[in-house]
């Protein structure tokens, strides 16, 4: 049985300290591909998702040894293309990845199809764009399969129809080592591609402009190993400051980049919520009575589409009606159902939810039916008095490192089911 077991009600308090960022270690793990070297990578989140990088990456002949709890070495020296599993690629949308680093480091890439969270359409459009204008051909096979190969990539223009994190990560993959000069316009502007670019230069990448919507890649004939540190969890951050509030705690959030959570500080303020900034850290006290407020999910600098569902359970709690726009993802409202369940009020038409507040969140049975809507719901387990026992819970170890005992650091009444059988 995969649940989680909560015992609502208690206000959460003390310090939390967030882990590596998925979204930033997932493209970095394959960028390491195209070292053909070694490279020492550190701050790595305990999550699934990780680990079933590892093992599509060990598929692919990359020699991976732990070094110490969040520290891995990497050896791609003995990479392949094409041996990628179809059953492991296809359990994780980061897996396109493979197709960048395989093209870039060999001009010869193929990967089955690429899964991940169920938010309706996840078209790759933009990311086989990038690979064509860069002189690949690509093959889209009926079940999925991705083939690409060039006889040489060579540097182009790629202005992206629409603003996509992963085809500019694969873009930047593919052309790192491609002859000449690759601009990328209408680039993600996301901390995790800043990371990827930044983790690239120091193998020998030559990327500027990463983190503003054109970025420059002038190709290098070869990369090396280096040492490298993956960024802080903007998103498991942002979830700790919304468990904090949605309970009436105080939870200060360390190893995080303050900038990185300014969009999610802020409406929490605009609801009446306090958030203190340090260095490297963020001090949640939620108030007694907060408000709703009409909330957008934008790219980056913008609030994260990863942060709706759990800002919805907040605003489920405080006064007055909200307003979620989703703006990313047309399903993200699947968790809305669950919600429902413990008694949410919320409405939706096509893009936005309409939450009437001041309910009290009831107890119940729920399913984690995505990576995010599973965090949400434990949010929702630990607001609401009585037994929540979320299932599915997978979905959440896929981002979340050490969930339950974290949460249970900060007084939260919550187990693991396997941990209590
Ligand atoms: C990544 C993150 C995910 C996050 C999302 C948005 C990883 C592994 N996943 O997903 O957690 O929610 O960014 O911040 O890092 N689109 C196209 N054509 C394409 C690609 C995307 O139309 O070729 C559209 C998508 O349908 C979506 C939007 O662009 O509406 C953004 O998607 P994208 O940024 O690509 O998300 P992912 O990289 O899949």
């Amino acid at each position: 049985m995969d649940q989680i077991v909560i015992h609502g009600g208690k206000p959460l308090r003390g310090t939390v300290e967030v882990s590596g960022f998925k979204n930033a270690a997932l493209p970095i793990l394959f960028a390491t591909v195209l070292t053909n070297d070694v490279c020492i990578i550190g701050n790595l989140p305990a999550i699934s998702d990780v680990k079933l990088s590892f093992d599509i990456l060990r598929a692919m002949g990359l020699r991976i040894d732990q070094l110490d709890k969040t520290t891995y070495r990497i050896d791609s020296r003995g990479a392949t293309y094409g041996k990628s599993p179809d059953h492991l690629v296809e359990k994780m949308r980061g897996s396109i990845y493979i197709i960048g680093a395989e093209l870039g480091r060999f001009g010869n890439a193929s990967a089955g199809n690429c899964g991940g969270c169920n938010f309706g359409q996840r078209p790759i459009d933009q990311h086989l764009k990038a690979f064509r204008a860069l002189g690949a051909t690509v093959e889209e096979c009926e079940d999925g399969r991705l083939n690409a190969w060039a006889d040489q990539l060579v540097g182009k223009v790629i202005a992206f129809d629409v603003v996509s994190v992963g085809a500019t990560v694969n873009a930047i993959l593919a052309s790192v080592m491609a002859e000449g000069m690759t601009v990328l316009e209408n680039a993600a502007h996301e901390p995790h591609i800043v990371d990827l670019a930044n983790f690239l230069n120091a193998c020998g990448a030559s990327i500027s402009g990463a983190g503003t919507d054109v970025i420059k890649i002038r190709g290098v004939s070869s990369l090396h190993g280096c040492t490298y540190d993956i960024i802080p969890d903007m998103i498991e951050a942002g979830t700790y400051m919304v468990a904090a509030a949605v309970t009436g705690g105080k939870i200060e959030i360390t190893n995080v980049i303050p900038k990185h959570l300014e969009s999610i500080a802020a409406k929490l303020r605009e609801m009446g919520v306090s958030v203190e900034e340090g260095d490297e850290s963020v001090t949640v006290t939620g108030g007694d009575s907060l408000h709703g407020i009409h909330v957008k999910t934008m790219p980056y600098p913008g609030f994260p589409t990863d942060m709706h569902p759990q800002m919805s359970v907040l605003l489920c709690v405080a006064d007055g009606i909200s307003y979620m726009t989703e703006n990313i993802f047309e399903h993200r409202f699947a968790y809305v159902e669950q919600l429902r369940s413990m008694g949410a009020s919320i409405s939706i038409d096509d893009r936005v939810a309409t939450i009437q507040g001041g309910n009290r969140l009831l107890a119940a049975n729920v399913r984690a039916v995505d990576l995010r809507a599973g965090a949400a719901m434990i949010l929702a387990g630990l607001v609401a008095r009585g037994k929540t026992v979320v299932s599915e819970i997978g979905y959440v170890r896929r981002g979340y490192d050490n969930i339950v005992g974290k949460l249970r650091a900060l007084g939260a009444d919550i187990t693991d089911i396997d941990t209590e059988d």
